[in-house]
């Protein structure tokens, strides 16, 4: 008898009052995932998105104690650009968090993405393989994967129409992105959704519409990159403020 597929998580979503209270609540939502992850397994994987709307939340942990030199920060995507680009997520990340906590420099995994992006796609997939340990086929499970979304949908580097978006084996590739005219590094789907927890961060009223479609009971052919990330055997929680939330009945 197969093993059943454990159902996919419906979306939880949880509307905050404002930017700071965003950010308070992804930090809380961080700091219990590593402290569970760390007493069960002695590590926590953390995946970082990248966008602005979560560096507060990055800076809030930044001044939060947790034990740090057990922790794994990993990437979601990464822009082709240079570490000390100002479009880098490395760059953003390691200014807001990465370089103020007592994080082991080994433990912070940089997608090397100003390399050629189909190496530096095959190289980060490598650090995945080493690091989880993974056979053919496994997927890594972070504990905690933090993603963003932009008006279109795009969760990480995944953006509709893109064949990124239907990687179905891969763990990380290499994807130019038409209408920014640029190349990224992004993890896919099936590497996001096999994470503990998926914690979405998304702020303002340009999402709402995407929001709506993304936190849908069911996905369907319209579902939005960021609506398809539902982990296989994990939860799923939107953290959002009023803004984005205002096209979505939440319980009250
Ligand atoms: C990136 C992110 C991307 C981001 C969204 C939202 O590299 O840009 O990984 O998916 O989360 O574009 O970005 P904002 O938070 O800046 O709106």
């Amino acid at each position: 008898m197969r093993p059943r597929r454990p159902k996919a998580a419906a979306p939880q979503v949880r509307v905050l009052a404002d930017l700071d209270a965003l950010a308070r609540a992804a930090c809380d939502e961080v700091g219990v995932a590593v402290r569970e992850a760390v007493a069960a397994r002695g590590r926590a994987d953390l995946l970082l998105s990248g966008g602005s709307t979560p560096l507060p939340a990055y800076e809030l942990l930044a001044r939060t104690d947790l034990p740090w030199d057990r922790v794994h920060l990993f990437f979601g995507d990464e822009r082709c650009v240079p570490p000390d680009h100002r479009d880098s997520n490395w760059r953003a990340a390691h200014e807001a968090l990465i370089g103020r906590v007592a994080l082991p420099p080994e433990n912070a995994h940089r997608i090397a993405a100003e390399r050629d992006p189909e190496d530096a796609a095959s190289d980060y997939e490598n650090v995945l393989i080493a690091h989880f340990g993974l056979r053919p086929g496994e997927l890594p499970r972070f504990d905690l994967a933090l993603q963003g979304m932009g008006s279109d949908g795009h969760t990480a580097s995944l953006f509709p129409g893109t064949t990124a978006l239907n990687e179905k084996t891969r763990l990380v590739v290499a994807a130019f992105v038409e209408k920014l005219g640029a190349w990224r590094v992004t993890l896919t789907l099936p590497a996001l959704r096999s994470a503990r927890r998926v914690l979405f961060l998304v702020a303002g009223a340009d999402k709402a519409p995407m929001v709506r479609a993304a936190t849908a009971a069911r996905t369907d052919a319209e579902t939005p990159a960021a609506g398809l990330v539902r982990p296989t055997d994990g939860t799923l929680l939107w953290l959002v403020d009023g803004p984005a939330a205002q096209l979505v009945k939440t319980a009250s």
